[in-house]
């Protein structure tokens, strides 16, 4: 297996749900308690700039609806993506992916850049965010491309063979382990409740890192870490300390 610089302990979201998700916000919560590694999402504004956000539509965590991805970043760049949370966070925006780079690299923490295009857009997402993390990074502590749709992977690959990337896996689909060798991944990020020994001896004789998500209770981080996982993405970074 190659070197592996990210820490084991992962903030989902930035500090999971604790502050608004997937804003700068969070990202600074979520060191104030000591993470060094952070977990996002990313997908393309309509002019498209890579940016911070979860779902597909804008609904559920700013005062706008509707598919985020047919919006301009001007546009999106004035939502408030806070006040849905709390009261504390109301004015928050919705951060680009430069914006975090900026935050990531002066404080020399890693990242974990979950590419969650907007459907339809994998290969383009994956394509130009690539881009992006080549220009932000320019080859230092290099990010982890991580995603559910291989399509965005592939298109990573293709741009930035050299950037590190894993395949997220919420089951195990008939042929997951090609995939994963096509995409010529470092890791492996399963839902928790698949990973087992038998599957975490099979993604590391293959070569590859096995890492968790999303990783909120004791029991289960307990148990992953006696299997000898290499990461767990949680939102509990008030409860598990990062350095655990
Ligand atoms: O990247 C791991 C985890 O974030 C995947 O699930 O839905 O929280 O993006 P989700
Ligand atoms: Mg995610």
């Amino acid at each position: 297996m190659s070197p592996w610089p990210y820490p084991r302990w992962i903030a989902h979201r930035g500090a999971g749900k604790l502050a608004p998700e997937n804003t700068l916000a969070a990202f600074r919560l979520g060191a104030g308690h000591g993470y060094r590694c952070f977990e996002c999402d990313v997908k393309l504004a309509a002019d498209e700039v890579p940016f911070l956000l979860h779902d597909d539509t804008l609904d559920r965590t700013t005062p706008a609806q509707g598919t985020a991805g047919d919006r301009s970043w001007s546009e999106l760049s004035r939502l408030d993506a806070g006040a849905w949370h709390s009261r504390t966070y109301a004015g928050e925006p919705l951060p680009t992916l430069g914006a975090i780079a900026s935050f990531v690299r002066h404080n020399r923490f890693m990242l974990n850049i979950e590419i969650k295009p907007t459907p339809g857009h994998e290969a383009r997402t994956g394509e130009v965010v690539a881009r992006h993390v080549q220009r932000l990074w320019a080859g230092e502590a290099q990010p982890l491309l991580s995603s559910f749709r291989p399509e965005a992977l592939a298109a990573a690959q293709a741009t930035a063979p050299e950037l590190p990337r894993a395949l997220l896996l919420d089951s195990l689909w008939p042929n997951w382990i090609e995939f994963a060798r096509r995409l010529d991944c470092v890791a492996v990020i399963t839902n928790h409740r698949l990973m087992d020994a038998e599957l975490c001896r099979q993604v590391h004789e293959a070569g590859w890192r096995a890492l968790c998500y999303t990783v909120n209770d004791a029991a289960d981080a307990e148990r992953l870490l006696a299997l000898q996982v290499d990461g767990l993405i949680t939102d509990a970074v008030d409860r598990f300390s990062p350095a655990g």
